[in-house]
């Protein structure tokens, strides 16, 4: 028996990165989900994958969730899929970097609209459905940089949307209460996924300049962030809302 049997869970950016482990310990735990990411092929292999190891998931790809109209479309098609909807996992993000002052205008726009725009589209046309099912579960996945700044890299925008988002989670707890709605925070430290990992390369100097921040002086796993997801979307966890949980290897904890 898995802890999300019964659940129907919609995870953006299921393409790379936590988003693909995150649709493969939802679909372990026995959710039906439906991924969706801009990248289509990706996607649909992530899809193979969960499928492969026994698990239910349906892939709709690509949508850019930067664009309010597709994401709208998006929420009725992942209704569709099976049913109704009970978790909502926003996962997905764009992001850039940079020091001050030749953070452009337009590297600001891209940040709020990748890392804000995205939680706040998905959450408002996914929430009728939630509505309708009688409450569910938002996950927003914030980062430690909504709790504290960063030197490595430079994140004046990253910081300002994730303090936002999980703004934005504190309210969504609030208006969905009495909707029977949980809605709760993740901010992750860290983490080396596939893409990161290629990006780094062999660049020790970097890779020590991010990871001396953590207490526990390493990056962290997907799936370290991914189960704590997976149990705060749970029955288990019914009575967490309007939270926020670092998950950082002790990062904001100095
Ligand atoms: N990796 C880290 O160290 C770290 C740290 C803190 C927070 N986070 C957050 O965790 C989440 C996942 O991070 P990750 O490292 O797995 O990222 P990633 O870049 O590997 O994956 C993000 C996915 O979102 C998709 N995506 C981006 N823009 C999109 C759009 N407009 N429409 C549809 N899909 C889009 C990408 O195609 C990609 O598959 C993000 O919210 C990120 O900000 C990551």
């Amino acid at each position: 028996m898995g802890t999300l049997d019964g659940k129907i869970a919609l995870i953006t950016g299921t393409g790379s990165g936590m988003g693909r482990v995150a649709a493969q310990i939802f679909a372990r735990e026995g959710a039906r989900v439906i991924g969706t990411d801009i990248q289509a092929e990706a996607d649909k292999e992530t899809a193979e994958l969960v499928r492969r190891a026994g698990g239910e998931m349906t892939s709709i790809a690509p949508v850019d969730l930067t664009d309010a109209d597709q994401v709208r479309q998006l929420a009725e098609d992942a209704a569709d899929a099976y049913g109704g909807l009970d978790i909502v996992y926003n996962n997905a993000a764009l992001q850039r970097f940079g020091p001050m002052p030749d953070f452009s205008v337009e590297d600001w726009r891209v940040t709020q609209a990748g890392e804000l725009d995205i939680p706040f589209y998905v959450s408002k046309f996914t929430w009728p459905h939630l509505v309708r099912r009688g409450g569910g579960v938002i996950i927003n996945v914030a980062s430690v940089a909504g709790l504290i700044g960063g030197a490595t890299p430079p994140m004046v925008a990253h910081t300002a949307a994730n303090a936002g988002v999980i703004g934005m989670t504190r309210q969504l707890a609030l208006e969905g209460a009495p909707h029977g709605i949980r809605a709760v925070a993740i901010s992750p430290g860290p983490i080396l996924t596939p893409a990161s990992d290629r990006d780094l390369g062999d660049d020790q100097a970097v890779r020590s300049a991010i990871t001396a921040k953590t207490l526990l002086k390493r990056f962290g796993r997907p799936e370290e962030v991914v189960e704590l997801a997976a149990f705060l979307a749970s029955d288990r966890a019914g009575y967490i809302t309007g939270a926020n949980y670092a998950v950082d290897g002790g990062a904001s904890a100095w």
